[in-house]
């Protein structure tokens, strides 16, 4: 499959580039960039979600499925930036969010009208609410005053949960997928798709555990991609987003015999540094992280297919947590972090600014924060008695917000993400982080990933080859050989900011040393 040699490009078009000076980015200001990601040799981009919609959780929250938020531009701004993606020579992937609408969609609307309106069985009405709680905090129940019942919505309370178990609702949202795929866009990522599928009778107990992978999930899929991939998913993406997904339920999933998914969106190594939620930090333990990242290495190795990332727009920045943004560290830190993950086997993601290596930001207080999952905790740990200066302090590490700064385009006031007022403050450090600086730097971060990406393409062994886990033990050293055929390929990282040995050699702070195949 293409995807084996690929490497996707995720945008989050609010923060990437704005045209038209309101602060906000837009698919126009996406345009104007192109040629520096065709640059940085990324073959698919994937667009967080541009539809119209009230923006409760930055266009996750969608209103209307088949247009464009006057936000971000119209529908033939969406043509020309499909038109000059293909042009280049590269793909466009669409977020596809249908585990919810906004509250807003004229669906909801409809559904919420009245008890007997047709509709009122596309989403989730009850007598009274069980004991689920939601995502962004609170209850996973709202009431609804005009027709006394309550509606589900797992994530924030203008998100209600669609009814997949009703027919109509899947084939309304099929049809929506082939006019996206009709219109020339090359695939989805599906957003929290293990979530679609709920347990019979909504029992009491942890929404997120019953909630993932319910009963009906792989007949869905399966559906989903009789009714919409059909004979044309040779070159398409997709990929599913899946928190709590377990290994045997991804090879399931991604067994191209089942017809589901293509790969999958995986979160254990991104809860490495929590304990039961988000906001309740640990340490993070090197053998860990590489025991986990090595278990699904082996675990889809004769069987599905992984997806590789350290970034996206939910996880604070992965050179501030899983690598060390001082000055001193932080360009070998991004590097090192790059190689260890590129050069596994699956199809790697990268989150627009991470070829910078760009960094969480130093929040001053609680108003500067946008996002609602960390307002919406803040209020609520506050409430509960936590101190506000350690509840931000949490913030500050985990929150959301960290990936969403502006772009980091060049040293200018605003990074050259805008003429406005940015929607979220610029990171000051873009003085000195910031692509201009980089893309001519044959040492930077940017050339780095360039050469990430360049080798899977060139190098049978990094798409293909199979995986052997090395120094499994070791607290401070990522280690790994992929072969194929004759070709070795073999990574050795120092994922620490102090000296390592191993096998005789001593690895400086976050060196990565990469040794390929001999030339035949
Ligand atoms: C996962 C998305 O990545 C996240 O940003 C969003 O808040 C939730 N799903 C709800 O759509």
């Amino acid at each position: 499959m293409w995807w084996k040699s690929a490497v996707v490009y995720q945008i989050y078009p609010r923060s990437f580039a704005d045209s038209d000076g309101d602060g906000i980015g837009d698919l126009r200001g996406i345009a104007g960039r192109l040629d520096y990601l065709k640059r940085l040799g990324v073959d698919v981009l994937w667009l967080s979600p541009i539809y119209p919609s009230p923006q409760d959780d930055n266009g996750y929250d969608i209103s209307e499925y088949q247009d464009i938020d006057p936000v971000f531009g119209s529908l033939a701004d969406f043509d020309a930036l499909l038109a000059g993606v293909h042009e280049r020579g590269m793909k466009l992937v669409m977020d596809l969010v249908v585990n919810h609408t906004s509250d807003e969609h004229p669906w909801f609307l409809e559904s919420r009208s009245s008890r007997d309106n047709p509709k009122r069985d596309w989403y989730w009405w009850r007598a009274e609410p069980n004991d689920w709680r939601s995502y962004f905090s609170g209850s996973a129940w709202e009431a609804d005053q005009a027709t006394h019942e309550f509606y589900l919505h797992l994530f924030s309370r203008k998100q209600p949960d669609l009814n997949w178990e009703n027919p109509e609702v899947r084939e309304a949202i099929y049809a929506m997928m082939r006019w996206w795929l009709d219109r020339g866009v090359d695939g989805f990522r599906m957003d929290v798709i293990n979530l679609i599928s709920k347990p019979p009778g909504l029992p009491d107990g942890s929404s997120e555990e019953l909630n993932n992978c319910g009963p009906r999930i792989h007949e869905f899929l399966q559906e989903m991609h009789r009714e919409v991939f059909a004979g044309r998913d040779a070159q398409m993406l997709t990929v599913g987003e899946m928190p709590g997904v377990t290994i045997e339920q991804a090879r399931l999933f991604t067994d191209p015999a089942r017809a589901e998914v293509d790969m999958v969106f995986q979160f254990e190594h991104v809860r490495l540094d929590q304990r039961d939620s988000k906001w309740d930090r640990k340490p993070l333990d090197v053998r860990e992280l590489k025991a986990t990242l090595n278990r699904w290495q082996t675990g889809l190795a004769d069987l599905g297919w992984n997806s590789l990332y350290w970034n996206n727009h939910d996880q604070p920045r992965a050179v501030s947590r899983f690598g060390d943004d001082r000055p001193e560290f932080r360009v070998r830190a991004a590097k090192a972090l790059a190689t260890v993950l590129h050069l596994q086997r699956g199809t790697p993601y990268v989150y627009q600014g991470e070829e910078l290596g760009m960094t969480n930001a130093p929040w001053g207080s609680i108003e500067d924060f946008r996002d609602i999952e960390s307002l919406n905790h803040y209020a609520e740990a506050v409430a509960a008695g936590q101190d506000p200066g350690e509840v931000l302090d949490v913030l500050r590490g985990r929150s959301r917000d960290n990936a969403r700064t502006p772009m980091q385009w060049d040293a200018s006031a605003n990074a050259g993400f805008t003429d406005g007022t940015p929607w979220l403050p610029v990171n000051p450090n873009h003085a000195n982080i910031n692509a201009a600086a980089q893309v001519d730097d044959p040492d930077s971060v940017f050339n780095h990933y360039r050469r990430l990406i360049e080798l899977r393409h060139t190098l049978p062994v990094v798409a293909e080859g199979d995986f052997t886990p090395l120094a499994e033990d070791h607290p401070q050293i990522y280690a790994y050989v992929r072969r194929l055929g004759n070709d070795e390929l073999r990574v050795v990282a120092n994922l620490s900011s102090e000296p390592a040995e191993w096998e005789g050699e001593t690895l400086a702070p976050w060196e990565a040393r990469v040794q390929l195949p001999s030339p035949a």
